[in-house]
């Protein structure tokens, strides 16, 4: 069996660059084309009423963030309200840190000494502020005739009686929690039950295969997995007790025992008596939680004790579990919304992911839930069940914020305005963007007929590892251009850096690295600091690392111009090329496997697989198929590749490195711009390549 060599990271930064800078360049013509090269203006009216009015108070404010930051933080959390049960240390720095691999380990630490729970301050601390009977979750069901809703003290209670049952299960402060659980109020719930007492709760997307979900369980050994019987997305069926069923079977043959499994019948989508149950680890929700107690003790959480982690998919085949940690975690939630979305008492605001990425636990769940207003749960798809869907519950719910991803907008735009024309949205004040880079015609199709040019849009760039939004403009605070997303937050400092990890000045472009910790940082990768270490901080010392490209115009607008890395960004979805290679590797006919990313009209990007097969294995459909249908079983359907391309060979340097570069250009289309070949140990494959593609 042959064996697949990666290509060192760097040099594949700087393959990634040429292919870069021509995507920049139409982009910067068609934004020219579209706005005149102007910003577009921020409605009128808006900046008076929000909370940052113009460029120059966003300066004052941005400067003391990194100047006075214990001030600055200071300020935010008594405004706020936020609650510490015990102050932080004001004797001390408000943050210390150690970005430079070469002096020690890679150390990050935010308000020293103080106590907090982010459950208390995004339920009970509400409560006490007279919102108690406010609605906080209005849950809207896969089909439109569900809906519901829970206030603020029934989301508490609701809390509190799950936290009673994961201490009676033995779940302590620092203990892990799995969630794997479709988008229900009770998922939220049960991530605010396991911050109240202090567990780690470690979301997995539901769309995941069990063989992912059990990859994660065995990585943080958890005991305890929350789930439920099933979902409706659309018309689709997903059962995902049995998913974890075979999840925990795959656990078992590893030698680890999950010792609850808690499940929640989803009456809309698969009833109770359609599942198997193991007796002794398999507990009911209802049996489990109705008859809890409602009040629960809070755990008070030191400012660094691990809150929860996430798993993201990075440059190698191994996921790794993003943590992060309690207060600054919270009040990098707290002050994005409340800027970013102008967030206001009596908002509905509606953001569409899922609580299984990051984007649904800082901009559905904790972010929202700590400035006091209403999230909407949504179970559904946007096309279910017509293209409609997302206006209609607009209207229905008389949503403010809508938040949702490009690949959305595009797809959306695609079934024509009609759709939502038919709708009012006159409720929407403020529209956001995230997950990738938002091409300008979708930008301007979001702003003009889903907007009627009424709200500003939000472009925001951030990350997993970040925690919290990192550029973006301030609604109403300054001109918008299509397809950037403006400024730094407060206390963020980006720079752009050369190959060589200079800074550069004013309008350049490079690689986008972060100067200094901000609150919400990432602190560690579960159970692997080292590898922490390597990814973000080795690549240029005393810099946190984003994998970005960046470009800073004349007007020092930022523009985010997508990985470097060997990651791609699917409909919004982020996979490691590496992950589908070792999944398409597993079949015995294939010999070696690349996948590279290309331009794809809707997703954003596409997979694009080549695939050199054994001796004797023949290329035919029934392969094909047999190759797509293993990466979805062993990732999950989101990464079956768009294409696959059985190849004759692949395009290696004499020391056995494959040539990515190459590759990118082939799934594109780009053959006039293959440029130097030379250093390939066979030039020839890239014709054969060529012809085998167009055959
Ligand atoms: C990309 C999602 C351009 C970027 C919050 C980043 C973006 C990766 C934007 C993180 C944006 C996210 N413009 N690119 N507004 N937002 N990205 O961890 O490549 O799922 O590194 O976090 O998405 O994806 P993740």
């Amino acid at each position: 069996r042959c064996r697949k060599t990666a290509e060192p990271l760097l040099s594949a930064f700087a393959a990634r660059r040429d292919s870069l800078g021509r995507v920049k360049a139409t982009r910067r013509k068609m934004v020219k084309q579209a706005v005149g090269g102007d910003p577009v203006a921020p409605p009128e009216g808006f900046a008076p009423n929000s909370g940052v009015d113009s460029y120059e108070k966003y300066k004052v404010m941005h400067d003391r963030s990194l100047e006075d930051p214990k001030g600055f933080w200071s300020d935010v959390i008594e405004e706020g309200g936020l609650h510490f049960e015990e102050d932080f240390d004001r004797s001390q720095d408000v943050f210390s840190y150690n970005y430079h691999h070469t002096k020690g380990p890679i150390d990050i630490k935010w308000f020293p000494g103080g106590k907090t729970n982010l459950s208390y301050n995004a339920l009970d601390r509400n409560i006490k502020q007279g919102r108690g009977d406010q609605v906080a979750i209005i849950w809207e069901g896969n089909e439109p005739t569900d809906s519901s809703t829970l206030t603020y003290q029934e989301l508490k209670d609701l809390v509190c009686q799950i936290s009673n049952y994961l201490k009676s299960v033995g779940v302590k402060r620092g203990d892990r929690v799995n969630i794997y659980m479709p988008m229900l109020p009770e998922l939220p719930a049960t991530m605010l039950a396991c911050t109240r007492i202090g567990a780690i709760h470690s979301v997995v997307f539901a769309g995941f295969s069990a063989n992912s979900l059990s990859d994660r369980i065995l990585d943080n050994k958890s005991e305890v997995l929350v789930t439920a019987s099933g979902v409706l997305r659309g018309k689709k069926l997903i059962p995902l007790k049995q998913i974890v069923d075979d999840a925990l079977e795959i656990c078992e043959g590893a030698g680890h025992h999950v010792k609850t499994c808690l499940v929640l019948e989803n009456k809309h989508a698969l009833a109770k008596g359609k599942c198997s149950v193991k007796d002794g680890r398999d507990v009911w929700w209802e049996q489990a939680i109705t008859s809890q107690p409602k009040e629960c003790d809070v755990e008070w959480m030191d400012s660094e004790d691990p809150l929860f982690m996430l798993y993201t998919s990075g440059s190698t085949g191994k996921p790794k579990g993003v943590l992060h940690t309690t207060a600054g975690y919270m009040l990098g939630a707290y002050t994005t919304v409340k800027y970013i979305f102008d967030a206001k008492p009596g908002d509905i605001y509606w953001c569409t992911a899922d609580c299984g990425w990051v984007t649904g636990h800082t901009y559905l769940t904790y972010g929202p839930l700590l400035n006091g207003v209403t999230t909407l749960v949504f179970e559904g798809v946007p096309t279910y069940p017509d293209a409609g869907r997302c206006w209609s519950i607009v209207d229905k719910h008389k949503v403010t914020q809508f938040y949702t991803a490009p690949t959305a907008i595009r797809s959306l735009m695609g079934f024509g305005n009609d759709w939502v024309k038919e709708h009012k949205r006159t409720s929407l004040r403020l529209l956001g963007s995230v997950g990738e880079p938002i091409n300008p015609e979708a930008w301007l199709w979001y702003h003009e007929v889903v907007g009627n040019k009424n709200c500003p849009i939000v472009d925001t760039w951030w990350q997993t590892e970040t925690g919290g939004i990192m550029i973006t403009p301030l609604p109403g605070a300054w001109g918008m251009k299509p397809g950037s997303a403006t400024f730094p937050f407060f206390g963020v400092k980006p720079v752009v850096l050369d190959e060589k990890g200079n800074e550069q000045e004013g309008a350049c472009e490079g690689y986008l690295a972060i100067k200094q910790p901000w609150p919400s940082q990432m602190r560690s990768i579960y159970g692997d600091h080292p590898r922490f270490e390597t990814v973000y901080f080795k690549h240029y010392d005393g810099y946190y690392f984003t994998g970005d490209g960046c470009r800073r115009d004349e007007d020092g607008y930022y523009w985010i111009t997508g990985r470097v890395d060997d990651v791609i960004n699917v409909s919004g979805h982020r996979i490691g090329t590496a992950e589908v290679e070792s999944a398409l590797d597993m079949h015995h006919s294939c010999c070696e496997a690349a996948v590279v990313g290309y331009e794809h009209p809707v997703k954003g990007q596409g997979i694009y697989a080549f695939v050199t097969l054994m001796d004797g294995a023949e290329a035919n459909e029934d392969l094909r198929k047999e190759l797509v249908m293993l990466v979805r079983s062993e990732i999950g359907a989101f990464a079956a590749p768009d294409a696959i391309h059985f190849a004759p060979g692949l395009p290696k340097t004499r020391s056995g490195k494959i040539m990515r570069r190459i590759l990118r250009k082939i799934a594109s289309n780009e053959y006039d711009q293959l440029s130097d070949t030379s250093t390939l140990a066979d030039p020839s494959i890239v014709q054969k390549l060529i012809d085998s593609k167009q055959k």
